[in-house]
């Protein structure tokens, strides 16, 4: 018999190490022989610590467990969710990034390549760079950090800078509230990330990586470093990676809880031991990047998707999707939901069905009001967006963005006024202080909404010039992005500005 329980931290914070006890101890008493193997997080957060039984028929899932439950779980007394491919949730996911994410041990490199890890690297390693970068383009892969640039045509871009020295930066500093995918696929599955980075490295010329993580995530921290030295032991990283004479190795350095430094300026002067402000662009880190050598700054996600393109090819993953958004985006559905979790699903399904079919609508059983989508920057969608379809383009013409595809269901309760609020609140907190727009912007936008907020009409005007010159002129998406989520709570909800309405009339 093998058990399979998540070592995530969503599964820690919910009571797994206390399951695991249970289970060894129930184990041991009833004289049972049996595996525990810790794995990453299927994404079924809901259904945490999820525990999977498999005797011979598959993976059983069983979930929410408590240790009280173990007993009966141990004698088959205890109704299993089915397998866990089946719960439908799982089932009609497309797990291209996240295939081995909660199926494989993490740390195991056997594990890793038993289920296709490194099929990708070794096919890289026999092509030129040029061919390399070619077949990025050709994937249509954008960057899942948020801003959805070409990452073909950035690698390019450092693929061609003048250079003795180049380097490969991933950008783990996930910051938008929501979020999750980075810190899933890091703590479930990092020598994928690793691959992705190697890949970059030899697609671009860079021998060298560095991981920016955010302090936040302890467990992410320990299980990539522990990774890196498994790693560079099997002679994925080093002077001669996998005995191709090429050489790639990177580290893991922790950030400091700055959301700014998620910006890549701003984390490259962090990477380097300055203060976390933004640097003005151009230059472009690609061209001026960590320590002034061209860079590749890219998200943990574009470069943890990179071993699946070239495992299966990058005519195979430019398949999925819709339009100019190819391949597949790992949706992080949080707020009020029945079911949140990790989604991955190539790019075209509609807002409405992720969250009334998928996330099974809210917690609290009452109607849902809006979604914001894209981090605190992202626009808060009512359910007359419903029908739009996942992509860039798409939500770009419904005035918001997809961003890193976190998604924060709210109920009728909530009152978007202080949505609103709390958006400038964070900007005035989180802002760098390098440009005027957000530094000064931001303070003077909380006390203009606690004017809306006390019925002043006129106040609604200064509040949408505000929001025009945050987003015209601030130096990045902090400042420049804050007013997303205000201008669409004050239009998209103005009965929650209703003293302003009442004022005016
Ligand atoms: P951006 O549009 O300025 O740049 C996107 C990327 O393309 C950058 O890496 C930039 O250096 C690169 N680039 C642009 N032109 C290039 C060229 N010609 N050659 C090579 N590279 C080129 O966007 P930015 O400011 O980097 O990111 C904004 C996004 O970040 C927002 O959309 C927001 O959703 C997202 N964000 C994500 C967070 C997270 O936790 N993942 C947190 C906060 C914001
Ligand atoms: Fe700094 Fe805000 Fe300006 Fe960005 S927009 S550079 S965070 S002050």
């Amino acid at each position: 018999m093998k058990i399979y329980v998540s070592r995530d931290s969503a599964a820690k914070a919910v009571g797994a190490e206390r399951v695991v006890a249970a289970l060894r101890a129930g184990l041991a008493e009833a004289g049972i022989e049996a595996e525990i193997i810790r794995t990453g997080s299927r994404g079924m957060v809901w259904l945490e610590p999820l525990v999977e039984i498999d005797r011979g028929q598959g993976r059983m899932a069983y979930g929410p467990v408590t240790p009280a439950d173990v007993a009966g779980l141990l004698e088959g007394s205890v109704a299993s969710l089915g397998l866990t491919e089946e719960i439908p949730f799982f089932a009609r996911q497309t797990r291209l990034t996240f295939a081995r994410c909660g199926v494989t041990d993490p740390l195991s490199l056997s594990d890793y390549e038993a289920h296709g890890g490194l099929v990708g690297l070794r096919r890289a390693l026999a092509m030129s760079a040029e061919e390399i970068v070619a077949e990025v383009t050709a994937s249509g892969l954008r960057g899942r950090g948020g801003a959805g640039f070409p990452t073909g045509i950035k690698w390019n871009t450092v693929r061609q800078a003048p250079g003795p020295q180049k380097y490969i930066v991933c950008n783990a500093d996930e910051g938008d509230s929501g979020t999750f995918a980075d810190r899933m696929i890091m703590e479930g599955d990092p020598f994928t990330l690793i691959e992705g980075m190697v890949i970059a490295g030899l697609g671009v010329g860079a021998d060298r990586g560095y991981v920016y993580l955010r302090s936040e995530y302890p467990d992410a921290i320990a299980v990539m470093r522990e990774a890196v030295v498994l790693a560079r032991g099997a002679g994925l990283l080093g002077a001669d990676v996998l005995g191709s004479g090429r050489s790639f190795d990177m580290e893991i350095r922790s950030g400091a809880g700055a959301y700014v430094c998620g910006e890549e300026t701003s984390l490259l002067n962090s990477l380097e031991g300055k203060r976390g402000v933004v640097r003005a662009k151009p230059p472009l880190p690609a061209l001026e990047g960590f320590l002034g050598r061209p860079t590749v700054v890219n998200n943990v996600i574009s470069l943890a998707t990179v071993p699946v393109i070239f495992e299966r090819g990058a005519a195979f993953y430019a398949d999925f999707g819709l339009g100019r958004s190819k391949g597949t985006i790992p949706v992080q559905i949080a707020g009020n939901v029945a079911r949140g979790g990790l989604f991955e699903t190539a790019f075209g399904m509609p807002l409405g069905e992720l969250v009334d079919e998928v996330a099974g609508g809210t917690a609290s059983g009452r109607p849902v009001k809006a979604v914001q989508i894209g981090g605190p920057l992202g626009a808060y969608f009512g359910r007359e967006k419903f029908d739009t379809p996942f992509g860039y383009e798409d939500f770009d013409g419904q005035g918001g963005l997809i961003g890193h595809a976190g998604m924060v269901v709210f109920d009728d309760s909530a009152d978007m006024l202080k949505m609103a609020r709390f958006a400038m609140e964070f900007c005035a907190v989180e802002s760098c202080g390098k440009c005027t727009p957000c530094r000064i912007g931001a303070v003077r936008g909380v006390e203009t909404i606690d004017r809306i907020a006390r019925g002043d009409a006129a106040a609604v005007e200064v509040l949408t010039d505000l929001c025009e010159v945050m987003k015209e002129g601030s130096l990045c998406a902090l400042g420049g992005f804050t007013p997303y989520p205000v201008m669409s709570a004050l239009r998209g909800f103005p009965e929650d500005f209703a003293s302003v309405r009442e004022a005016a009339e």
